[in-house]
């Protein structure tokens, strides 16, 4: 019989997180405090963050030790299974082999709990009683509640507008696992409050959800503010998913020729791929592929400069590929993929050419994911959709080259709360947005007024 599913057992499961910080073949541009210009140091983020989360953000250690706390509750979805296509295989007729691995089966239904848990284990730790965030497609908002009814803390968190109205089934799990969610832009912050000025009907950007989350945080002294996605810390807890497939991987005998995942702000594809891009660094001859929308191509098309976070400027600059703070992209289905920068450590990692970015449209993106769904059963998210397309790109690739090829990606999350998005395909509702130049030209203007990394 052929082995579709690889096992770890619970005592498997990696009991370190893996820093790719110790391992950058040149130094990283520190993070910059827009007053001073100055690099930011540990103060400067401690009205943010809790000192334990900000050590980790600046930790060059290699390996970083996964507390007991925040392993007892990984383990009630993990270690995920590692799947080979067999079904999808066969429709593309190419030879290739394609594993992935499944973050769908985490309760809220993606890879983001891998990190959530951490946080509001290490919120916890530190005293904080009321963590703040954004969502986009929902996802994050959702495993962030989720995350903190565990350990006890309350949670508020700022929706995207427009994926708030196309996804209310989510903003019902935040209910269920105890949050309070609110659509963003709100009337509920200044940030919030000046856009609804200028646009009453903006659909919202996760760049504006963030600034209302740190906005609203700044009034409690006892609460602090999470991201889901971009930051060091949150990239290091999403290793656990790379560290798993490797030990999966080498247990049937495998090593990738190709490692893809979908990237918003690079999370999910940071988890699968950095464990691979050490390999890469140390000589592993291995493509690393970020796949994006091409609606909101932060990787292909925008500048390496700094910027920052969100549309407020609140953040510190960081170096990242950027499309401008002020960039509010297309409102495209895949929620979680419209975030107008890109996490550093990826950034800084395609400059050295160990990762590169595609951008897919976005239906091309949804016929794959539909024949992914007609084939391997499971029906993944939007994002994940662009991962799937990179897939099939490399395996039509390896068709046309006649060579062999084993493709491992990050299947990041189910489709099953997204079902709204696939009606707008069925329906033809759903167009593809080319980005026009003249948003990049804006884009190098915004970032043009700060240093460059
Ligand atoms: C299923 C899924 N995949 C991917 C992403 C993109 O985020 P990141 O690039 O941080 O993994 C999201 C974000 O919400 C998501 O929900």
């Amino acid at each position: 019989m052929k082995q579709v599913k690889v096992f770890l057992n619970e005592d498997e499961i990696p009991r370190q997180w893996y820093n790719i910080q110790a391992d950058m073949p040149t130094p990283m541009s520190p993070p910059l405090h827009p007053g001073t210009g100055k690099p930011v140091g540990p103060d400067d983020l401690a009205p943010i963050f809790p000192m334990n989360l900000i050590e980790q953000e600046v930790s060059t250690e290699r390996w970083i030790d996964i507390p007991e706390g925040v392993l007892e509750k990984l383990l009630l979805w993990r270690p995920s299974p590692l799947c080979r296509a067999y079904n999808f295989e066969k429709l593309l007729d190419a030879p290739v082999k394609i594993y992935y691995k499944n973050e769908g089966v985490s309760p809220p239904g993606s890879h983001k709990p891998n990190t959530a848990v951490a946080q509001a284990y290490y919120n916890k730790v530190f005293g904080t009683k009321k963590i703040y965030t954004e969502t986009g497609a929902g996802q994050w908002g959702s495993a962030l509640s989720m995350a903190c009814q565990m350990f006890g803390l309350e949670c508020k968190v700022f929706m995207v507008r427009v994926s708030y109205d196309q996804k209310p089934y989510r903003r019902l799990m935040m209910m269920t696992w105890g949050a309070e969610c609110v659509p963003s832009p709100s009337d509920q912050t200044e940030a919030g409050r000046k856009i609804l000025a200028e646009n009453p009907d903006s659909p919202g950007s996760l760049g504006i959800a963030i600034s209302e989350a740190i906005e609203d945080m700044l009034t409690d002294k006892n609460a602090r503010y999470s991201l889901g996605s971009v930051l060091n810390h949150v990239l290091l807890h999403q290793t656990i998913i790379g560290l798993e497939a490797q030990k999966q991987m080498e247990k049937i005998g495998e090593y990738p020729d190709v490692v893809i995942g979908c990237a918003g702000g690079g999370s999910n594809f940071a988890g699968l791929s950095l464990p691979f891009a050490r390999d890469k660094i140390h000589g592993k001859d291995i493509k690393i592929v970020a796949a994006e929308p091409a609606s909101c191509p932060t990787l292909t098309r925008g500048p390496f400069a700094y910027d920052f976070g969100d549309l407020a400027m609140t953040t510190p600059l960081l170096p990242m590929h950027t499309l401008g703070h002020d960039f509010v992209p297309a409102p495209i289905h895949a929620g979680g993929l419209r975030y107008h920068g890109m996490a550093p450590i990826i950034s800084h990692l395609v400059k050295e050419n160990i990762i590169e970015g595609r951008a897919y449209s976005q239906l091309e993106t949804f016929d794959v994911g539909v024949k992914w769904a007609r084939t391997e059963g499971h029906i993944p998210a939007p994002e994940t959709h662009h991962a799937i397309a990179a897939v099939v790109e490399e395996a039509m690739r390896a068709k046309e080259e006649g060579k062999e090829k084993v493709i491992l990606f990050n299947w990041s999350g189910h489709g099953l709360v997204d079902l709204a998005s696939y009606d707008a395909y069925f329906s033809g509702k759903l167009v593809n947005y080319e980005l026009p130049e003249e948003e990049i030209k804006k884009a190098m203007e915004t970032v043009g007024k700060y240093p460059k990394p």
